[in-house]
């Protein structure tokens, strides 16, 4: 077992023997190291501007993703490269073409968001050299900037586009001695602690199941879109936490001709082009959790595991049919993802147990879709969310599951609205009557993101869309206008 916290930060290599459970990787850039080019905002993950970029090897290679590091743990960063904007330098040593390109087209005016609007924008330079509009406003999803407005910085990411330079980059330059750092750190076990305050990671899943068994109390740590905001917004104490992001075995996607097997810690980046091989209906919808920072580090496993009502993938799961795998030392189980979700705030998960996997039915023929509602398009939190599988033999719908989230305390199947479907004819009448069901369906609470009348109408107005989305009356509506 390891006693050290090991990463690289720029060009810096760290060691840290004494780091608590709760520390985040800003305080410590901008506290500890002075790196104060990154900026505290909000610390919840919402306004980017604490973005940086952190590389980590996946499966041998290495990969840059911005993130948030208000709400990254430290311990977490264990074995992989923390790139600060001031690492940024262009080939002469001056501005960076990223940065050039925003001081040309007038990116920044207060400048408090611009290191975060500079490091994303790093990142998508990178990653796609070649970004179109749609690229772009993906990048900077979790990115807010109140005095600019986005057309200049729009512009400014088109023209660093064009400047290039790439293949000169510092972390393309030093891509092989990065990469032999990190692999050089060894998977073992590690364990640091400040006083009482620990904070573990296990060598592999095997170990993980180890540690539980020893700590059932812990709190497993695995992305901490979540848990960041227990400790920053709640000030929660998470001690023992046992951090698991890192775990290359909880990284695996297995395909089968019938399902896929998408492990508890593959991100929403890492799953989203299977999403668009597999279930391309709900790649609009896969886009739409939280930002690009929240889906470099939030994971599958964390979004079933939370069990928040709104959390978006249940929805989806549930209506795929999907199936959630636990494990502990004594074994393994699986549950129906509809079946782990007990009541608000409990889940099937026993004392020791981790999610180890999720595994989703592919969709054959059925026809699949996937809304959200929430105030704001991007980067906001779910209304109501409505996930459809439905499958016919021509005319007749013979399966019928259709799942909601934000409707309920739990993520919950709209049984009378499906027994409303199954067995009818495909028609605009059967998905009305569809519509009607679902108001027996569901209690919806009211709160500050919707009213309860308004999320029953939405829940109706779900069927109303599928229906005209599936029948293509949709498109001749539109030509119609
Ligand atoms: C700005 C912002 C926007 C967001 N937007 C959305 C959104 O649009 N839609 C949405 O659904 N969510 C959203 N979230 C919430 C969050 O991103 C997701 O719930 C995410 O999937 C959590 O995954 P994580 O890996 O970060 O989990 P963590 O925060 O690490 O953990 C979450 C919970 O799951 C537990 N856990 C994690 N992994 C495991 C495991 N393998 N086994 C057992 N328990 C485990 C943890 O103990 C904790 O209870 C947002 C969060 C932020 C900060
Ligand atoms: S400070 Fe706002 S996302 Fe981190
Ligand atoms: S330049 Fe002021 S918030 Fe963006």
């Amino acid at each position: 077992m390891g006693g050290e916290i090991s990463f690289l930060l720029n060009n810096t290599e760290i060691r840290l023997t004494e780091a608590g459970s709760r520390d985040t990787l800003l305080d410590f850039l901008r506290l500890n190291r002075r790196l104060t080019g990154t900026k505290e905002g909000c610390a919840e993950g919402d306004c980017g501007a604490c973005t940086v970029l952190v590389g980590r090897l996946h499966h041998g290679a290495l990969r840059y993703e911005p993130i948030n590091a208000c709400i990254r743990f430290l311990a977490s960063c264990h074995g992989c490269h923390v790139v600060t904007v001031e690492h940024l330098r262009g080939p002469d040593g001056g501005l960076h073409p990223v940065q050039a390109a925003m001081v040309e087209h007038h990116g920044s005016q207060c400048g408090f968001c611009t290191p975060g609007f500079v490091m994303a924008l790093y990142g998508l330079w990178m990653q796609n050299p070649r970004p179109d509009m749609l690229a772009i406003e993906t990048a900077l999803q979790g990115n807010l900037c109140r005095c600019t407005g986005y057309e200049p910085i729009v512009k400014a990411a088109f023209a660093a586009s064009e400047a290039g330079g790439q293949n000169f980059d510092a972390l393309t330059v030093e891509r092989d001695r990065v990469t032999a750092a990190l692999a050089a750190i060894p998977a073992e076990r590690v364990e640091v602690a400040r006083g009482e305050d620990r904070a573990i990671l296990p060598a592999d899943a095997a170990d993980l199941a180890a540690v539980l068994a020893d700590n059932p109390k812990a709190t497993i740590v695995a992305g901490a879109t979540d848990v960041g905001l227990w400790v920053t917004k709640f000030l929660r104490d998470i001690s023992p936490a046992v951090f698991i992001g890192h775990l290359a075995d909880l990284k695996h996607i297995h395909i089968t001709p019938g399902h896929i097997t998408i492990g508890a810690g593959v991100t929403y980046t890492e799953f989203e082009p299977f999403v668009l091989q597999h279930f391309p209906e709900a790649l609009d919808y896969w886009r739409r959790i939280g930002g690009w920072q929240v889906r470099n580090a939030g994971t599958i496993g964390g979004n079933v595991a939370n069990g928040s009502p709104i959390g978006e993938t249940p929805p989806l799961l549930i209506a795929l049919g999907a199936t959630v795998r636990l494990r502990s030392t004594e074994g393994t189980r699986e549950v129906a993802v509809e079946d782990y979700f007990i009541d608000y705030g409990k889940q099937d998960r026993r004392p020791g147990e981790f999610v180890e996997s999720v595994t989703v039915p592919l969709k054959g023929d059925a026809r699949i879709a996937a809304y959200k509602v929430s105030k704001r398009h991007h980067a906001d939190i779910t209304a109501s969310a409505a996930a459809f599988r439905v499958e016919t033999d021509g005319a007749t719908i013979t399966s019928a599951r259709v799942a909601f989230g934000g409707m309920a305390a739990t993520p919950k199947r709209a049984a009378r609205a499906e027994a409303a479907l199954k067995g009818q004819p495909f028609t605009a009448e059967t998905f009305e009557a569809a519509a009607q069901a679902v108001g027996g369906d569901f209690q919806p609470l009211s709160d500050w993101r919707a009213t309860a009348e308004y999320r029953q109408h939405l829940a109706a107005n779900f069927f109303r869309r599928f229906w005209l989305e599936q029948s293509g009356a949709e498109h001749r509506l539109r030509r119609v206008e």
